[in-house]
């Protein structure tokens, strides 16, 4: 990893949350570690009025709370701030993006560099349009830059809201900018414990021949969250775990625990594989809709001995809402590999425990050397991949207890990211940016995986649209998620991984 191009990156909706919690964490992170050549600037666009010195202090105020070497050094701040400006301004105004076009022109005058934008959009699905018009407008992407550079987009999650607004959506920013400039992020890609999951996989010579249908039981897929919505209740509701976990985060881990290895490591090759594989995902007809995809909404509970309100008490919320806040499904992927393999995947807020984790379960003893009650007794063979916290993986096993009967016992084989490489992971969005700017797509989702994931999720919403919705709320506040996704998986003879 060496130092960067010289680049601008233009954040729309610089003063919102997202900014502020997120991206200028990351690029704090990566200046102070010193990728950022003198040539770099950020310039904050959004339409709160104010001037460069009030909006370094609140990413000064942000940083001191978001970021990951805090507190923050005021030097050090004082030195990356001179790369920050703001520019007031208004979505669809045209004289916003001319404003803009000359603060690029005069900055790439002053330091002799060619134009290299990166275009950020941190702000509401629902103005996306406007400011890539705004752009196209102005004459900002790279096709009309005389002395070269680049023009790069980042869109931030959701996109889309079903399969048709993502569709079109597409079709809106490739009007504008090639596919090799479109970055969709994903954050869950740039985590380094789901990056390791292909590691895990494509780096050792004892996985991956028993990665299949043959050794391999089912697998899990568990995204739970103990926070409620917070102060997101007006996207929220709107989106749903469904829209909001499932099209993408679940999905992206899905794929890296089950897409063919690439030909060669890249991210054309990488994100063949995940279309390839999201493809093959097999679809759900309204049946299924009802047998395999449990939905739930919390209720008021106890979170560490203090009283939670529901999903429906939460401030701004109507009252009459049935957007879930948990989904579990069972999905089959038909292909050579997984036929027959039973996917389980859930996800969903206000839940006993915080943790993301792939748990994949190895098939059963076929017979017992230990007595006849063996086969049951002995515990299946599991692999648990920790996305976070605690992030690393267990293997589980079977192990003769000390002394004179032969019983077995399960142990563990544990590996910890913390003690291993003493090291505490970047955070994701550095990770991104720094890819981002380097011009490496890898981590980042393609249109194609994008939209066959709403594919399957956008039958899934059909479905309920036809289907009675149950009693909301149907789960307490600080449990497992409602009773029925038990039943989902109990049915089959098999338990969540509730440790
Ligand atoms: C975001 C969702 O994309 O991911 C949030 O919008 C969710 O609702 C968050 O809480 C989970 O991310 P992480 O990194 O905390 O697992």
């Amino acid at each position: 990893m060496g130092e960067l191009d010289p680049s601008i990156i233009v954040i729309f909706g610089a003063s919102g949350d997202l900014a502020h919690i997120k991206i200028f964490p990351a690029l704090y992170a990566l200046w102070s570690e010193g990728f950022f050549p003198d040539s770099f600037f950020i310039i904050g666009f959004a339409r709160t009025g104010m001037d460069d010195e009030t909006f370094r202090k609140t990413i000064l105020d942000a940083l001191n709370v978001n970021c990951r070497k805090k507190p923050v050094n005021e030097n050090d701040f004082l030195n990356f701030s001179k790369h920050i400006f703001y520019l007031k301004s208004k979505y669809d105004d045209k004289a916003s993006y001319e404003k803009l076009g000359k603060f690029v022109e005069a900055k790439a005058l002053e330091y002799k560099i060619p134009k290299n934008i990166v275009y950020y959009l941190s702000i509401p699905p629902s103005i996306y349009v406007n400011v890539i018009d705004g752009i196209k407008n102005a004459n900002l992407t790279a096709d009309n830059f005389k002395k070269g550079g680049f023009s790069k987009l980042v869109v931030e999650k959701p996109f889309g809201y079903d399969y048709d607004s993502a569709k079109s959506l597409n079709s809106e920013i490739l009007s504008v900018f090639k596919e090799k400039e479109v970055y969709r992020i994903d954050h869950y890609l740039g985590k380094e414990t789901v990056q390791n999951i292909f590691a895990f996989r494509f780096a050792n010579a004892i996985f991956e021949p028993i990665w299949n249908n043959k050794y391999i039981d089912h697998i899990q897929i568990s995204a739970l969250e103990s926070i409620g919505v917070g102060s997101r209740s007006g996207y929220f509701d709107e989106s749903g775990v469904i829209r909001d976990m499932m099209q993408n985060h679940m999905m992206q881990l899905l794929s890296a625990v089950a897409i063919e290895p690439p030909a060669i490591f890249d991210a054309d090759d990488i994100r063949n594989e995940k279309a390839k594989l999201l493809k093959s995902i097999r679809p759900y007809s309204l049946n299924d809709v009802k047998n395999f995809v449990i939905r739930g909404q919390y209720d008021r509970g106890e979170v560490c001995n203090k009283p939670v309100v529901s999903y429906k008490e939460e401030a701004g919320m109507p009252k009459d809402t049935i957007t879930d806040t948990y989904v579990a499904l069972k999905l089959f992927i038909d292909n050579y590999r997984w036929a027959g393999v039973p996917f389980y995947l859930r996800s969903g807020k206000r839940l006993k425990k915080h943790k993301t984790e792939i748990v994949v379960y190895f098939k059963k003893l076929p017979y017992s050397l230990y007595g006849r009650d063996g086969v049951e007794k002995i515990k299946q063979n599991s692999i648990i991949i920790t996305i976070q916290p605690n992030e690393g993986i267990v293997i589980n096993f079977g192990a003769k207890m000390p002394g004179f009967e032969m019983d077995i016992e399960p142990v563990s084989m544990v590996f910890n990211y913390k003690s291993s490489f003493k090291l505490s992971p970047p955070d994701a969005y550095e990770r991104l940016i720094y890819d981002i700017i380097i011009g490496d797509q890898t981590l980042f989702a393609r249109y194609d995986s994008t939209l066959i994931a709403w594919q399957f999720i956008t039958s899934i919403i059909n479905g309920w649209r036809k289907i009675d919705t149950p009693a909301f709320p149907n789960y307490e506040a600080n449990s497992w998620g409602p009773k029925k996704a038990d039943r989902l998986i109990n049915a089959d003879g098999r338990v969540w991984n509730n440790n």
